[in-house]
């Protein structure tokens, strides 16, 4: 049965968490007016970027978040070089940019620093972006087992020379080089220290921490006080980033680890106007978004719009690249669970339509219960390295020579 077949739907079931009366509601206040960034040519008057996430931070999404904060740094997901290299038309939709976004940030992957380097000297020759970012804080173990994503700063010489020569193609283009690593691979490896040094000595443009090891995956809280740690060693700007769920933790994060900037990855997950609740607590403002569910429907229907033009008209892949942000948008409003088995069912614009406008349009999640951890938010099991990759924090000749065979066509996250 379709879920245009179905009889009509109502609530049922809410899914709401419990209150926590510990919590103070009162705003938290920046102690220090934040400095608006720049990095190159880029100016970024609200130093708030959309952190790169796979599956999720396509042009659509991106457009949404940034019609919320219309100031910030909004990432595509990452880019595997060597797919961008190929021409695979997976990558190269994954490099579109919607004509209204601005600054466009595109982020690259790559074990092998040839591959890298000319994946960049495409982004540079064919226009494709204003900011180039490097992943180097993937823990996902197709990734990691290659010595890519967080497991590549180990090798300091890698990374150096991956950093190195995108930046000697990006800088002359005027298109400023991030990087965005982890703290380490586990606390008896830590690896953030090199890397920010590195990074600021090859020439990157910032750094973004996000402050967990490898092996913390996406469990329990990362650990601030090593972005903390690096803002005081380092002179370009860092961007912290992890468990930012809300305006006030920006804040928080800024007033205790001193950071220039704050990433924002899971924290936006169906809730695009986030961007919003920080540009205001940054400016200073108590105001911050808490939009009905009827304003969050017709933000769902619109992300389908868009999905279908970003699929090229198919609403079916649209509507099932959907799927995970409708689960998101719906978290804490009181929807039923065969409402959200609809959302799941849905093969086209019609069906997504008609379900949204089954909603009831004055619901709204409870207060204090918005800024909560959402998506994942597991523990690795185990950290997959190249053989012998712990060993040395060089790459030996027979190393490279073995990983650089066969980097991954698709890493996805
Ligand atoms: C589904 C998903 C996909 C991700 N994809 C990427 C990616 O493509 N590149 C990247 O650098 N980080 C990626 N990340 C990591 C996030 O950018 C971010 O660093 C991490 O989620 C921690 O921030 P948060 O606590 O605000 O979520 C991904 C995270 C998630 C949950």
């Amino acid at each position: 049965m379709t879920a245009s077949q179905e009889p009509p739907l109502t609530a049922f079931e809410a899914d709401v968490p419990e209150l926590d009366p510990s919590v103070d509601p009162a705003p938290v206040r920046l102690e220090h007016a934040l400095d608006p960034l720049r990095l190159g040519p880029i100016d970024v008057p609200t130093p708030v970027m959309l952190s790169p996430m796979a599956g999720v931070t396509n042009w659509p999404f991106r457009v949404l978040c940034e019609e919320y904060g219309p100031d910030g740094l909004y990432v595509a997901e990452m880019i595997t070089a060597r797919a961008l290299v190929a021409r695979n038309p997976k990558a190269l939709r994954l490099c579109r940019f919607a004509p209204q976004e601005g600054p466009r940030s595109l982020q690259l992957y790559g074990v092998n620093p040839s591959i890298v380097e000319q994946a960049a000297r495409i982004v540079v020759d064919e226009h494709m972006a204003d900011h180039v970012d490097l992943n180097f804080g993937c823990p996902v173990p197709k990734v990691t087992r290659r010595g890519g994503g967080s497991a590549l700063p180990w090798k300091t010489d890698l990374f150096a020379d991956i950093v190195r020569r995108v930046v000697h193609v990006c800088e002359p283009a005027g298109i400023p080089v991030t990087a965005k690593f982890r703290v380490g691979i586990d606390d008896e490896h830590v690896t953030f220290h090199e890397a920010g040094h590195i990074a600021q000595e090859e020439g990157c443009a910032a750094v973004t921490l996000h402050a967990r090891t490898t092996a913390e995956y996406y469990g329990g809280h990362s650990d601030w006080s090593r972005i903390g740690e690096l803002v005081a060693e380092l002179g370009i700007p860092v961007f912290g980033n992890g468990d930012i769920w809300g305006a006030d933790d920006a804040v928080r994060m800024v007033n205790e680890t001193g950071c220039a900037g704050v990433a924002i990855g899971r924290g936006c997950q169906g809730r695009p106007w986030i961007f919003a609740d920080i540009r205001h607590a940054f400016a200073g403002s108590d105001e911050r978004a808490d939009p009905t569910l009827g304003e969050v429907g017709a933000i769902i229907v619109r992300h389908a719009e868009l999905l279908t033009r970003f699929y090229d008209g198919d609403e079916r892949m649209a509507v099932h690249d959907l799927r995970k942000h409708v689960a998101w948008y719906l978290k804490g409003f009181p929807v039923g669970g065969r409402m959200r088995r609809a959302f799941m069912e849905c093969e086209g614009l019609d069906d997504v339509r008609r379900l949204v406008a089954t909603l009831d349009p004055d619901a709204r999640i409870p207060a204090r219960v918005v800024d909560k951890p959402r998506g994942r938010v597991r523990f690795a099991k185990k950290v997959h390295l190249p053989y012998g990759w712990l060993d040395s924090r060089h790459t030996t000749r027979e190393e490279r020579e073995r990983l650089f065979g066969d980097d991954p066509m698709d890493a996805g996250y």
